[in-house]
C-alpha cells in the first residue's frame, strides 16, 4: 500500500471530495491529519485520522505526521487542498523528504507581493504594487499610481479585508487601520479595471496539460461593495476562442515561470477595457467557488480524481473536452442576522428549473455569510454559454435570500 497522507483542518463536503478521489487510486492508503475529525461514513475513507490542536500548524502538523510515518511508513506525498495550509504542506515535504511542490514555490504562490515580483520580472502583465509599512511608503505609492487603489493583507483570500480606497484620506485611515507596520506590512495595487475571470490547469511535469476559464460576473470586489449583488461564475461553452488566446498565453507562462510540477492551479485575471489582459494572482491548488465541481460538469469528467491523480501520481488522463457551459449563481440577500428564508424558488424552477445540475439551498436559521459566495448557490448547464448566462440572470433577478 502507498500511505499518503490528506491534511485537512475541517471536514468539509467540498475538501471530503478531493479525500475521496485519493482514496479511489490505486493502491492508496489515506492516512487524515485534521483539527475536527470526519464523522459517519466520511471517517472510513481514512485508514487512520490523528487530530491535531491547530491544523495550521507546520510543528502540530509535523508531529502528526511523524505519527503516521512511523506506523505506516514512509509517506508517498503529503497533499491538502485548502490555499492557507499549501506552505505548511511544502514545509512537510521538505522536512520528511516527500516529493511534490517545495516551501519556495508555494510561498511564491501564496505571498502576492512575491508573486508579483517575480511575474513582472518575467515580463507578465500584473497590477503595480507595493508593500505599505508607513505613511510615507503610501505617499511614495501614492503619487506613482493615484486613486483609486487596492488594498489587501499580502497572504489574504477570498477577498477578505481587501477594499478599495478613493482618496489620500482614505488610504491613511485603512493603512492605520489594518495595523501596516514594519513587521505586517499591507499590499497595495494599482486598481484594475474590466472584465475579471479564472484560468485553471491541471499540471503534470511542469507542464499544464488541460485548462479551464470562467468569468466572474461581476468581480468578487463589486460583490462585496454592493450587497444586493448576487455573484456568478461562468465558463463558457467554448474555451478555444481568439478572446481567451492571451489568458492562456499568460497563465501558462505564470505557472513555469513560479516553477509548479505537478498539481491544480487557480489563476485570476483581468481584460483591461483596452484589451490587454493583467494577471490578478494564481494559486497551485484546486479552485474554489465550485469552479473544481463546475470543471467536471462542462468537461464531463470527475476533476477531484484528475487533482489526485497529478498531485499523488505525477499523471494526467486526457485530454479534456469541453461539451457544456456551466454556471454558478451565489445565493444572498439584503440585510442582517440570520437566514429566515428563500422566495422565488418556484418561479426560477418553472423558468429555468430544467438546466439546474445541483442546488445548496440556503439553511434557516443559518448566520449570514460574510463571503460572496453567500448562503447557497445554483449551478445550471446548458448547451450554449448564452442560454447558461440567462438562466443564472433568471436565478439572481427571481431568487432572494432574506434573513431576520
Ligand atoms: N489590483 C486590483 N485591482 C482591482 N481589483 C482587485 C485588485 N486586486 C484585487 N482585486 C479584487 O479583489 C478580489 C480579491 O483580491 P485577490 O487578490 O484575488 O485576493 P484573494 O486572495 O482574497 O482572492 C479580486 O477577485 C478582485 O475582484
Ligand atoms: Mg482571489
Amino acid at each position: 500500500m502507498r500511505p499518503v497522507v490528506f491534511v485537512a483542518p475541517f471536514p468539509l463536503e467540498t475538501t471530503l471530495r478531493f479525500a475521496r478521489a485519493a482514496a479511489r487510486l490505486h493502491g492508496v492508503r489515506l492516512l487524515a491529519v485534521v483539527q475536527e475529525a470526519p464523522r459517519g461514513h466520511d471517517r472510513k475513507l481514512f485508514s487512520d485520522v490523528v487530530t491535531v490542536k491547530d491544523g495550521l500548524s507546520t510543528g502540530q502538523l509535523a508531529e502528526a505526521v511523524d505519527w503516521l510515518r512511523k506506523k505506516y511508513g514512509q509517506p508517498q506525498r503529503i497533499v491538502g487542498v485548502l490555499e492557507v495550509i499549501q506552505v505548511q504542506l511544502a514545509k512537510l515535504r521538505e522536512h520528511f523528504g516527500v516529493p511534490g511542490t517545495d516551501p519556495d514555490t508555494a510561498d511564491l504562490f501564496r505571498d502576492k507581493a512575491r508573486m508579483k515580483d517575480r511575474l513582472r520580472a518575467a515580463g507578465l502583465p500584473v497590477a503595480k504594487h507595493a508593500l505599505i509599512r508607513t505613511r510615507s511608503d503610501a505617499e511614495q505609492f501614492m503619487r506613482l499610481v493615484g486613486f483609486p487603489m487596492v488594498l489587501k493583507p499580502p497572504a489574504g483570500m477570498g477577498a477578505k479585508a481587501t477594499f478599495r480606497v478613493n482618496s489620500a484620506e482614505d488610504l491613511f485611515r485603512a493603512i492605520g487601520g489594518m495595523g501596516a507596520s514594519a513587521q505586517s506590512p499591507v499590499l497595495a495595487e494599482e486598481f484594475l479595471t474590466g472584465v475579471e475571470g479564472s484560468f485553471d490547469t491541471v499540471t503534470t511535469g511542469g507542464v499544464p496539460r488541460a485548462d479551464s476559464i470562467s468569468y466572474y460576473l461581476p468581480t468578487p470586489l463589486q460583490v462585496l461593495e454592493n450587497p444586493w449583488i448576487q455573484w456568478c461564475c461562468l465558463l463558457p461553452r467554448s474555451i478555444e476562442t481568439p478572446e481567451f488566446a492571451a489568458v492562456r498565453d499568460v497563465g501558462i507562462q505564470a505557472i513555469q515561470v513560479l516553477g509548479l510540477r505537478d498539481g491544480f492551479t487557480h489563476m485570476e485575471w483581468f481584460r483591461r477595457p483596452d484589451g490587454s489582459v493583467a494577471i490578478g494572482e494564481i494559486a497551485q491548488r484546486p479552485p474554489g467557488a465550485n469552479i473544481t465541481r463546475m470543471i467536471g460538469l462542462a468537461n464531463e469528467l470527475d476533476p477531484y480524481r484528475a487533482w489526485a491523480r497529478a498531485v499523488i501520481d505525477g499523471a494526467f488522463d486526457g485530454p479534456w473536452h469541453r461539451r457544456h457551459a456551466v454556471g454558478c449563481a451565489f445565493l444572498r440577500g439584503m440585510g442582517r442576522g440570520r437566514v429566515s428564508g428563500t422566495s422565488g424558488l418556484a418561479e426560477a424552477n418553472a423558468a429555468v428549473g430544467r438546466y439546474v445540475e445541483e442546488a445548496e439551498l440556503p439553511r434557516v436559521g443559518a448566520p449570514k455569510s460574510d463571503s460572496y459566495e453567500g448562503d447557497g448557490h445554483v449551478i445550471v448547464r446548458a448547451a450554449s454559454t448564452d442560454v447558461a448566462r440567462r438562466a443564472l440572470g433568471k436565478i439572481i433577478e427571481t431568487v432572494k435570500v432574506h434573513y431576520a
